[in-house]
């Protein structure tokens, strides 16, 4: 297997909510792979801290305040990107919220703050990005994370699921329209990852146990899990691929029914 193929040397990435969990991980990840990365959540000191933590290692980081609800705060960010590294390359369209509440229960506010932070705010941030590598003629490349809660429900996340799901086609679509001009768009379905949207939950005993009887596999997926899918999408080994959704759930998706 050639290792270059998965290199991302030389590319510029982005990675939204960069300040933990997911996208915390998959910045180191993208460095270690030879990108200069940007890292864009509101929480800059941590990005400050996490950039300081890549520069040591040896990479290139940019910290970016960034709020992905809001369309001056998303073009903002761009702009510092692109005044340090030029036109963007590649984008994790990652940051997003995870609280669950009944269906009968979710107000007009929580709704909207669901939607405008997972759905929304991914559209936002691929358009911005994909109209900016048009303006540059440049080719590029944006994963969107998703959920396995975009493919299936469950209790509790009426409002999840119907952004992931939004995420999903959104994915399809962009990928659809944006072929021609050599931007692909593609996007990982997680199951269930320890990080600060959920660690309460899957560290009480309910947790575990769902774990053990939901997930196939019986096991949480490590983070480490997302690094091969992501830098499939993201690098050159995945030049075909556009419109994909790619489950990484222990198997929840064929889940007995
Ligand atoms: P997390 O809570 O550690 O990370 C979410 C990040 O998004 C944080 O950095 C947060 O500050 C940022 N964020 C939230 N609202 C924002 C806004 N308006 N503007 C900019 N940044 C904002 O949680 P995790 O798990 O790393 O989540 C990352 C993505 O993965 C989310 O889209 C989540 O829905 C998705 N996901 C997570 C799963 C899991 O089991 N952890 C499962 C499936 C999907």
């Amino acid at each position: 297997m050639d290792q270059e193929l998965f290199s991302l040397s030389g590319r510029t990435v982005l990675i939204t909510g960069a300040s933990s969990g997911i996208g915390a991980h998959l910045a180191r990840v993208a460095s270690r792979a030879g990108a200069r990365v940007v890292l864009a959540a509101r929480r800059v000191e941590r990005l400050q801290q996490l950039a300081t933590d890549i520069e040591w290692d040896g990479g290139t980081a940019l910290a970016v305040s960034l709020d992905v609800t809001c369309r001056a705060s998303v073009e903002a960010a761009f702009d510092a990107a692109e005044e340090a590294f030029g036109t963007i390359d590649v984008v994790l369209n990652n940051a997003g919220i995870g609280n669950g509440q009944r269906a009968l229960e979710v107000s007009e506010e929580d709704w909207r703050q669901m939607l405008s932070t997972n759905l929304d705010g991914v559209w936002r941030v691929a358009q911005c990005a994909a109209q900016r590598m048009v303006r540059a003629g440049k080719p590029g490349n944006i994963v969107n994370i998703a959920s396995m809660l975009g493919l299936r429900v469950g209790t509790g996340y009426s409002h999840y699921c119907a952004a992931k799901a939004g995420v999903v086609q959104l994915t399809r679509s962009l990928a659809l329209e944006l072929a021609r001009q050599r931007i692909r768009v593609n996007a990982i379905a997680p199951g269930y990852f320890k990080t600060e949207m959920n660690d309460t939950y899957f560290d009480s005993d309910k947790g575990q146990a769902y774990i053990r009887t939901a997930v196939p596999m019986q096991r949480l997926g490590q983070l480490t899990q997302l690094e091969g899918p992501f830098l499939l999408l993201a690098s050159e080994a995945g030049s075909y691929m556009t419109g994909e959704v790619i489950a990484v759930d222990g198997g929840q998706l064929v889940s007995s029914l």
